[in-house]
């Protein structure tokens, strides 16, 4: 069974009013928890205010504007683009702030973070621009008989979960509200639902997994002046 309850659909015409009334008909069984239609009109649409009373809640949205969709995306698992023929260039925005909500369960705007175990595991984490300057410096600097065959294990940060918020707290005076999931809760996640990538995550980071070898093994210093970012950097810039 899927674990996505909360929906989003964008445009809500002749096709995204029926998936709206479908998806709403679940809600009873707890399937589904809620069903969000999202509209660029303010003004009255008896097919939206249908769906109202079938327990939807109408979000009005600005396509043109990312700030807008990510905070009106806040909690949704999926978003489903309904938007016109003509429209579909906003989809490319719609689905860049629909990635940005789940990411690996915090919802830091919000002041919520779910994560596995007791949240004490070390994990590596690297961002994507460090990583490339890494790259692009040893592809450029090494000789070609130390990049043949090599593996370079590089880390921004080594840092658990509850260290990131404790640091993320500190710095910005936010509370943040965390719920862990026990690994018997992941594992049994994972056995309805192979595919529910969120729960491996985390199960893989709460057993330890999620780092790139022992510190022994990093390869940051092979350019000490590469100084990739902390996470808390990342998250508060
Ligand atoms: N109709 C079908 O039977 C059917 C079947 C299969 C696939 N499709 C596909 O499903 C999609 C939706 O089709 P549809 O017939 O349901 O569309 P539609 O009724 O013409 O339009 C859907 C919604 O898109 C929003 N929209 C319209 N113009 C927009 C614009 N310029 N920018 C942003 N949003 C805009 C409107 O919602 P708001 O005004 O509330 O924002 C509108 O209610 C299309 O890609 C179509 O090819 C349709």
């Amino acid at each position: 069974m899927s674990t996505f309850k909360n929906f989003a659909i964008a445009g809500v015409g002749n096709i995204g009013a029926v998936i709206a009334e479908e998806l709403l008909s679940l809600k009873a069984s707890g399937k589904v928890k809620e069903v969000v239609l999202l509209t660029r009109s303010s003004t009255k649409n008896e097919s939206i205010d249908k769906l109202v009373s079938q327990g939807a809640r109408v979000a009005a949205v600005d396509y043109s504007s990312q700030n807008a969709l990510e905070s009106v995306l806040t909690g949704i698992d999926v978003v489903i683009s309904t938007v016109s023929i003509n429209a579909l260039d906003f989809q490319a925005s719609l689905a860049q702030a629909a990635r940005l909500q789940a990411l690996l369960g915090f919802d830091l705007a919000n002041g919520k973070a779910s994560y596995g175990a007791d949240g004490n595991a070390l994990i590596t984490f690297t961002s994507r621009h460090d990583i490339a300057r890494f790259l692009a410096h040893i592809v450029t600097t090494l000789p070609a008989e130390k990049l043949y065959w090599s593996t370079f294990r590089i880390e921004g940060d080594r840092i658990s979960f509850n260290e990131i918020l404790r640091q993320y707290q500190e710095k910005t005076d936010k509370k943040v509200d965390v719920t862990l999931r026990s690994t018997e809760e992941l594992e049994a996640a994972l056995k309805v639902n192979a595919y529910d990538i969120f729960s491996a995550l985390h199960l893989a980071w709460a057993r330890g997994e999620g780092i790139v070898g022992k510190p022994e093994e990093v390869s940051n210093g092979m350019w000490p002046e590469w100084n990739p970012k902390k996470v808390i950097e990342l998250i508060t810039p």
